[in-house]
């Protein structure tokens, strides 16, 4: 029997114990990365296709780098130059390129897609955001929450924005790695029942309410993301609705003194956080941006049982 397929879907499809190996090749890779120490190159010889059916700057970059680093080599293909933009379906594209590369990393709002993509390759697939999760991102969060913090099991982390992608992909983190997170949305944007009723089944230490400030008081990192995400339509509904969401400094105050700020970027500065928060002290999200590429790495190096 052939061996399972190590797809990285989504974080809490993993044991705790593979997060956390994933985890710890990323810091020791990004320390010898630092120290100028030559690396291995456990993926010699390897492609990884990469689909973008939306526009990416982080997730298209860090993954190309942190594939040339590890000795492989990347595709970079985009929905609509592929046949799949005029129709060819993702079963057949999922069955054609596990033919020519070694892995698959996709970005299509559609989650199903992306789980049938997964169905139909003989290759691993990696997710690299859906409307329903980023769980590439959260893995660089917890590596850049832990290298400022220490560990992160039993800290508490404050969410404040709407329900979206990165948020569930954090929801997962907290159930798998045992944190709270205080999760305040507007009532209209918060996480579905879907969501609701996975909480409940798990008894993940999350806490949904309205409130930014009560989710945001005490904690050891405030995170929030755009109020628009892709394949969002209500722009202008959203923006009315998520002002009080803003982490600005007088939010900010409410944490814990040495608490972090988080956000994933592309930030919209003047809507979900001021420039005064972004760019102040409590600021690590150019060190969320770096850890991508070092987060990936651990991530890839997992998907190809590589020792890195
Ligand atoms: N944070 C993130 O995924 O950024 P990109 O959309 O630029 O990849
Ligand atoms: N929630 C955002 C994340 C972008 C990286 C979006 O889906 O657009």
């Amino acid at each position: 029997m052939s061996k399972a397929l190590r797809h990285f879907l989504d974080i809490n499809e993993l044991p705790p114990k593979e997060l956390r190996n994933m985890l710890a090749a990323s810091v020791a890779m990004k320390a010898k990365l630092k120290a100028h120490e030559k690396g291995k190159k456990p993926l010699e010889g390897k492609t990884l296709a990469m689909i973008f059916e939306r526009p990416s700057t982080r997730t298209r970059v860090s993954f190309d780098v942190g594939m040339r680093q590890l000795g492989g080599e990347s595709i970079m293909l985009t929905g609509a130059e592929m046949q799949l933009g005029r129709g060819e379906t993702i079963a057949d594209t999922a069955r054609v390129l596990s033919r020519y590369v070694d892995a698959i990393m996709i970005r299509i709002l559609n989650h199903d897609a992306l789980l049938e993509l997964a169905a139909h390759a003989t290759v691993p697939v990696i997710n690299g955001l859906t409307r329903r999760s980023h769980p590439c991102q959260v893995m660089a969060d917890l590596m850049t929450f832990e290298e400022h913090r220490g560990p992160i099991e039993g800290r508490t982390v404050a969410w404040t924005g709407d329900d979206n992608n990165v948020l569930a992909s954090w929801a997962h983190a907290a159930e798998r790695f045992k944190f709270t997170l205080n999760v305040a949305t507007p009532p209209q944007l918060a996480p579905n029942k879907a969501m609701k009723d996975w909480i409940k089944a798990t008894q993940a230490p999350i806490v949904l309410g309205n409130d930014p400030e009560a989710a945001v008081r005490g904690a050891d990192c405030v995170v929030t993301d755009t109020w628009v995400s892709m394949g969002d339509k209500d722009g202008e509904h959203r923006h009315n609705v998520l002002k009080p969401y803003q982490v600005n400094a007088k939010l900010m105050s409410l944490a814990k003194k040495d608490a972090v700020f988080m956000h994933c970027l592309p930030a919209h500065r003047g809507e979900e956080v001021t420039d005064e928060v972004i760019d102040g002290p409590q600021s690590v999200v150019f060190d969320e941006a770096e850890n991508r590429l070092h987060a990936q790495k651990g991530i890839l190096a997992w998907c190809f049982d590589a020792v890195a």
